[in-house]
């Protein structure tokens, strides 16, 4: 019974029916997704990132007419502007060309969606959770969230970024381990002191008193298991939920996802310009070799392989796709995300109780 004491209060201050939070997974959390999620029990997510504040109410009012769960909008808090070095964007442009269209000229004042204008739109949205990565809200936005009673998740990669968080009023932490497919939560900690998950939960565990969220390689019964005995009170599923029908991914992707071994993922700075960790796959192998031109930073990055991204997904070619997956990819499986997440559940209370 101890080992669901947190697990049960967690689940009780957001009104679920077992710990289970999807993970945010911009461009990949279809309204179909959430609700399937919140409809088992667990928690539904959106990455607002590429979503304008218009895209964030449709996905609302859809992910609601599915459903009457709990859910969470996520985004991403920005960096500084980025340097631009147009003589090096020459050189990614060329060696881009090889996987896609050619790069047009990269016009700095239409690389990113108005932050604020986002957060207006996740406040007016009106979900149970914000949660935030790469950074902290400013206070005054901590605020109104905290007035309008939406609780803020912080999504943390270390120790020192967990006490900042906790400092900073959220009031729990996604603590993301270097397992994780996608996007490195990273904001103060240095990305090659990243973590694992099995030795950061813990340590966090010992020196924060408010509820952790683990995240990062968690797909199966065993690891969900393991995460609540190392401290956490809820997990937080990406890559697992990748193959459910409901994610309506790329098949080439899902078919990759299957194979893809611990060994077969990298953690790439070549699609945005900031670490994530995704399929290993031609175009990643090309842009990691000693004399290829590096990454250029977010979101200018982003930006030069937006054409060649695009036109991967739209040919379902796994070659230069941006193709996000933690390290435990092989063991999601393709059946409807409710059953995976009920079978999920009814194994850990078996191998717990
Ligand atoms: C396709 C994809 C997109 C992601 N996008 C976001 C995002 O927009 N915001 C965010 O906080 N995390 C994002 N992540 C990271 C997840 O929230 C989470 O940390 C990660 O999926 C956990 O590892 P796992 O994939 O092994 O479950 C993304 C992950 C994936 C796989």
């Amino acid at each position: 019974m101890k080992n669901f004491e947190k697990t049960e209060a967690f689940c009780s201050a957001y009104g679920l029916g077992m710990p289970v939070i999807m993970a945010p997974m911009a461009g990949a959390c279809p309204a179909e997704l959430a609700a399937a999620v919140s409809n088992a029990g667990g928690m539904g997510a959106c990455g607002v990132l590429p979503l304008t504040p218009g895209q964030i109410s449709i996905w609302t009012e859809k992910f609601r007419s599915g459903t009457n769960g709990a859910f969470l909008l996520n985004s991403w808090i920005p960096g500084p502007e980025p340097t631009r070095d147009y003589n090096h964007e020459e050189l990614l442009k060329k060696f881009l060309s090889d996987f896609g269209p050619e790069v047009p000229l990269i016009d700095a004042r239409n690389l990113q969606i108005s932050f604020e204008e986002q957060c207006e739109a996740m406040l007016e949205a009106r979900p149970n959770v914000i949660s935030s990565i790469m950074g902290l809200y400013e206070p005054a936005f901590i605020e109104k969230m905290k007035q309008q009673g939406i609780r803020w998740f912080a999504t943390v990669t270390s120790v020192s970024e967990a006490i900042l968080a906790q400092k900073a009023g959220a009031d729990a932490l996604v603590v993301q381990g270097s397992e994780a497919g996608g996007h490195r939560g990273n904001f103060y900690t240095a990305y090659d002191q990243s973590a694992g998950l099995m030795a950061l939960l813990p340590v966090v565990a010992d020196v924060v008193d408010i509820p952790l969220i683990a995240t990062g390689g968690i797909v199966d019964s065993r690891s969900i298991s393991a995460a609540i005995l190392l401290g956490a009170s809820a997990v937080q599923i990406g890559t697992g939920l990748l193959r459910t029908p409901e994610a309506a991914i790329k098949s080439s992707w899902a078919d990759a996802i299957k194979v893809t071994r611990p060994e077969d993922t990298i953690t790439t700075r070549a699609f945005s310009g900031k670490p994530g960790r995704a399929i290993r796959n031609c175009y990643t192998e090309a842009a990691h070799k000693k004399d290829s031109p590096i990454p250029t930073s977010y979101p200018v990055q982003r930006a030069l392989t937006e054409g060649m991204r695009l036109k991967a997904s739209d040919e379902n070619k796994i070659d230069s796709m941006q193709a996000w997956a933690g390290q435990a990819a092989s063991l999601a499986k393709d059946i409807n995300a409710q059953d995976l997440l009920r079978n999920l559940w009814n194994e850990v209370e078996e191998k717990l109780r």
